[in-house]
């Protein structure tokens, strides 16, 4: 999906001028990716918390946030891949309403409710790029936080 040659476009919002490679842009990514899994790593968070727009947006940044300028905020295009840039924050709502109710209602197991989140956010294409990488961190907070946390323990 990307291009071996960087567009102009590609570069937009780009917060470190020395990245000059993709190779150099992973790393930097990979290492501000890193810092977002220590974050979810040392907290507790709320169920009713997880599943907001909000939660999902600040998971992105976080992600990202040293890297890009647009880190945490919605696609302002469209691509080949993703719903309209303008239907982004309604199928998002789908989706948060949709995994509570599946949650709530014990429809699918908690593996199963993970991969379908992941691969429902990962076709709305919520961001501009690092969806699939967002998608995986957020299964595994779905799966290590929601399951195995503190929300059903009480
Ligand atoms: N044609 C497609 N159909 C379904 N999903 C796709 C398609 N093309 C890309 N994807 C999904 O989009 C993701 C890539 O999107 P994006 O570049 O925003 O994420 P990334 O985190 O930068 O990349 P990656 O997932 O390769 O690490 C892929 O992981 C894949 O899940
Ligand atoms: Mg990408």
């Amino acid at each position: 999906m990307d291009k071996p040659h960087w567009t102009k476009r590609k570069k937009e919002g780009l917060l470190i001028p020395a990245i000059a490679t993709r190779e150099e842009l992973d790393e930097f990514e990979q290492q501000n990716i890193e810092e977002a899994i220590q974050w979810t790593l040392s907290r507790n968070f709320k169920r009713n918390s997880l599943l907001t727009e909000a939660f999902v947006k600040d998971v992105h940044k976080r992600m990202y946030r040293n890297v890009w300028a647009w880190a945490g905020d919605f696609r302002k295009t469209n691509k080949n891949i993703g719903v309209d840039r303008w239907q982004v924050a309604v199928e998002l709502k789908s989706l948060l309403d949709d995994a509570r109710f599946w949650i709530d209602n014990d429809v699918f197991s908690p593996d199963e409710i993970a991969v379908r989140f992941k691969h429902r956010i990962v076709s709305i294409h919520c961001f501009s790029n690092g969806n699939g990488r967002h998608s995986r961190l957020m299964a595994n907070i779905i799966i290590e936080k929601m399951f195995n946390g503190n929300v059903f323990s009480t």
